[in-house]
């Protein structure tokens, strides 16, 4: 092709050119960015409590299920937080002057319960319930992160539908037996594979367990009305 521009223009032509759709198409990649972004899905935000609580400390370091403290979530939709009552079976006779703890003791002392502030939310138009979800073996973990790791408690995923339904796809990467739900340290690999007699990997214990707890098929758990009713 004959050099019909100077060198110079060429360039600047060249670079518009390649330029502008990457723009384009960096804005739309930003706006995506952004509506997933952590800040508007909330996700990694640390919400301030009444009290410091730490599940760190109570979880990892103490040893405490989290049956003991989050009652519900066998029977109902919601998981609840504990009464003040639970905190106070330890703290009538632990730390009983620390400060920190004071909102607790005044709790109790005046029958009021501590408004914990709700950090996990999904809109009132979508339908969501721990009961089925813990009854099918999928654990605390797979949908909280490692909470026993956390001090202050701040959402690790993004609660967003795409994110309900990767897993509604495919349920098998994240099925354990209903007993190890609240265990933060559970691995396929310590359950035995009873046909090889060898450590189960996810794979093999995702497909074991998807039968045994009639696991519908991805068509039926995608389906829209599934979750917005
Ligand atoms: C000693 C009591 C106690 C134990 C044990 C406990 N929790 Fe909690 N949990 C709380 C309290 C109190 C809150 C509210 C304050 C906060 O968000 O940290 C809470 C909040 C949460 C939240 C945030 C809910 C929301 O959206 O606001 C999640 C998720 C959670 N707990 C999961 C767990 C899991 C999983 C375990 C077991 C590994 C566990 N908890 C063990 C007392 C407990
Ligand atoms: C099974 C006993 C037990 C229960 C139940 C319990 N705690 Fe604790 N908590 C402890 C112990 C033990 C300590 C730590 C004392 C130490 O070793 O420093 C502690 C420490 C604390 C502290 C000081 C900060 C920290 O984490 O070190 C706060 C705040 C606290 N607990 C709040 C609560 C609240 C709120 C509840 C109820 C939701 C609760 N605890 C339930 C045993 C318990
Ligand atoms: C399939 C994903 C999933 C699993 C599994 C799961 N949760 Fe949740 N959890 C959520 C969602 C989503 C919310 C927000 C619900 C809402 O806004 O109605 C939530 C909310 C909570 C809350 C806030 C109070 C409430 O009930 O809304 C607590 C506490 C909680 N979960 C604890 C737990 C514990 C403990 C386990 C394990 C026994 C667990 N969750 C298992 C997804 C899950
Ligand atoms: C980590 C895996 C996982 C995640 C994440 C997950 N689910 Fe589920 N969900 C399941 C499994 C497994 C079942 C049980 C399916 C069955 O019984 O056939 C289920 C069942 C349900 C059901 C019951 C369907 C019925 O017909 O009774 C609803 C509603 C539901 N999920 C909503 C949600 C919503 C909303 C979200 C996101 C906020 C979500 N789920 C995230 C695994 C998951
Ligand atoms: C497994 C649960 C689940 C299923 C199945 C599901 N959704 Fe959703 N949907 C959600 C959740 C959770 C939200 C709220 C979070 C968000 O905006 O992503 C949502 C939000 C939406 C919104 C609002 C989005 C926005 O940008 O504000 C629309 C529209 C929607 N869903 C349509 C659908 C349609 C159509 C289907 C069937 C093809 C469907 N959903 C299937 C869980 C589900």
């Amino acid at each position: 092709m004959p050099q019909v521009f100077p060198k110079g223009l060429n360039i600047i032509v060249r670079v518009t050119l390649l330029g502008l759709p990457l723009l384009l198409s960096g804005g739309g990649i930003a706006g995506a960015a952004f509506y997933r972004s952590d800040y508007t899905t909330g996700t990694r935000e640390v919400v301030e409590q009444p009290v410091p609580f730490s599940h760190k400390h109570h979880v990892s370091q103490l040893g405490i299920d989290c049956r003991y403290c989050h009652t519900s979530f066998e029977k109902s939709a919601s998981s609840g937080f504990p009464p003040t009552k639970t905190c106070m079976n330890c703290h009538q006779q632990m730390w009983t002057s620390a400060n920190l703890l004071e909102p607790v003791r005044e709790s109790y002392a005046k029958g009021k319960p501590i408004s914990w502030t709700k950090i996990h939310n999904v809109p009132h138009y979508t339908y969501f319930n721990h009961s089925i979800h813990v009854a099918k073996g999928v654990g605390c973990v797979s949908c909280h992160g490692q909470i026993d790791q956390m001090n202050l408690v701040f959402q690790s995923k993004t609660l967003l539908m795409e994110w309900c339904l990767d897993c509604h796809r495919n349920p098998e990467k994240n099925l354990r037996p209903t007993d190890e739900i609240t265990n933060m340290l559970f691995k396929a690999s310590m359950v035995e594979n009873k046909k090889t007699g060898e450590p189960h990997t996810q794979a093999s214990l995702g497909a074991e367990l998807k039968d045994k707890h009639m696991i519908r098929e991805a068509s039926v758990l995608t389906n829209c009305s599934i979750c917005h009713r």
